[in-house]
Parts: C-alpha cells; structure tokens; sequence
C-alpha cells in the first residue's frame, strides 16, 4: 500500500500528516516505511532528532529519490505487504513520480484562502491525471469563517476530502522531533478512513 502526503502548497502539513499516519498505521500491526522525498528533510530531521532524544519513530525514515520511489510503485503498489507512506516536496518529477505510484493520495491543508487556492490547483491536476485523492483539512479551527467557506468550497466542487479534520494544536506542532503519544489528533480516525476506502475500493474490483 503506497499512501503520498501531496501539495503544490508548501507548509500545509503534508510532513505531520504523514508521521502521523505512519504511526496510525504501525499501531494498527502494520508493517511501516516512510520514504522522504522532501530536498528539505523535514521528515528525516524529525527522525534524528527522535533518535537523539531516545524516544525513535516507531519505523524507518528513508531518504528516497524519483528511482527509489518507482521501484517502491513496483514492489508495493496495491499490495498489503507493506505500508509505505510518502512525505513529497511541494513540486518536481519526484511528486509526479509518488503520485502515480500511489494507492492513494492525501492532500492536507489549512483553511486559509490561499491553500485552498493552491489545493484546488493540486486536486485539479491530481483529478486529470484521474488518481485517487482526498483532501484533508489541518489546523481547522472550530467555527471560523474560513472553515465555514472551506467546507462550502468541497462541498460546491463535489471533491473528494475526509470527514474528519486536524485541529489546530499547538501540541501537535511540539511534536517536531518527538514521537506521537496516545494522542493522534484525529490522524488515527483519518486512517481508519483510509483503510475503509482501500477495503471499498477492492470489494468493488473483486480482489480479494
Ligand atoms: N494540526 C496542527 N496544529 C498546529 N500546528 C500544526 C498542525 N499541523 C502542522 N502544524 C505545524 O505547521 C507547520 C507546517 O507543517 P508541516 O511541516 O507538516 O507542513 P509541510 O506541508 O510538510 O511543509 P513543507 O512544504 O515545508 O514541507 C509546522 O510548523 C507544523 O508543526
Ligand atoms: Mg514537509
């Protein structure tokens, strides 16, 4: 199962949203990867610096690359073997390359009119080149307007986005460096969600 971690927007938290999914995903029994295409390592800075606290990412963060990340497409695409998770830079062949090998494609965003605009932009291109994709408000502050427009905004463009959203947490932001505690923030209701649409998605295919 391959699950990328996607925007042309950058600091929407594709990064968060894809550790937190690992983590889901490993307490869930899985088998976990994560492969960090980011120039910026963000997720593998994240994952020295647990290791220099003595409290490690309860799974592998690799260094990845437009290669690496085909061959990953080829290995595990659709299978249940393992479940890689790709945190992907805002741009380039190394997103283009995730987003084709991906079973499916998470697209986190904040609320604010600008990364709706640039998620739209993402989704739009995601759409044509007809991948399976699903928004994901972060950082949503209950009973903003800019919540209120953004959910009229899905809901208008009949886009795919899930039911859940990630508050805006000043501890979730703390967690830079540290392993996640019981808490998930929501990211475990998220994947849940992910593992029901994977489930749909094979009884309507009938693979077994
Ligand atoms: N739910 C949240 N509540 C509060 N802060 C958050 C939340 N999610 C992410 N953040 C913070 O928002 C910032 C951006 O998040 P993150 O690094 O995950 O985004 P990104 O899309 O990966 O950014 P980049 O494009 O630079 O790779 C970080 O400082 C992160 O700690
Ligand atoms: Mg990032």
């Amino acid at each position: 199962m391959i699950i990328s971690t996607i925007n042309l927007k950058g600091g929407v938290g594709k990064t968060t949203t894809a550790i937190a999914l690992a983590t889901a995903a490993v307490r869930d029994g899985k088998d976990v990867e994560l492969y960090d295409c980011d120039p910026q390592s963000s997720a593998s800075l994240w994952a020295m610096m647990a290791e220099e606290a003595g409290d490690p990412l309860p799974f592998p963060v690799t260094p990845a690359n437009v290669a690496t990340v085909r061959m990953a497409g080829h290995r595990l695409k659709s299978t249940e073997d393992k479940w890689l998770f790709i945190d992907c830079p805002p741009n380039g062949r190394v997103m283009d390359e995730a987003a084709d090998c991906s079973d499916l494609i998470v697209v986190p965003t904040t609320t604010g009119p600008a990364d709706m605009v640039k998620t739209f932009e993402t989704t739009d291109t995601l759409g044509a080149r007809g991948f399976l994709f699903a928004i994901l408000l972060t950082r949503v502050l209950p009973g903003t307007l800019s919540l209120k427009q953004s959910l009229g905004e899905l809901a208008d463009r009949d886009t795919s986005y899930f039911d859940y959203q990630i508050p805006s947490r000043e501890g979730l932001k703390n967690f830079f460096g540290n392993s996640f505690g019981d808490d998930l923030y929501g990211y475990e209701k998220v994947y849940e969600q992910i593992k029901q649409s994977i489930k749909e998605d094979k009884e309507a295919y009938g693979a077994n």
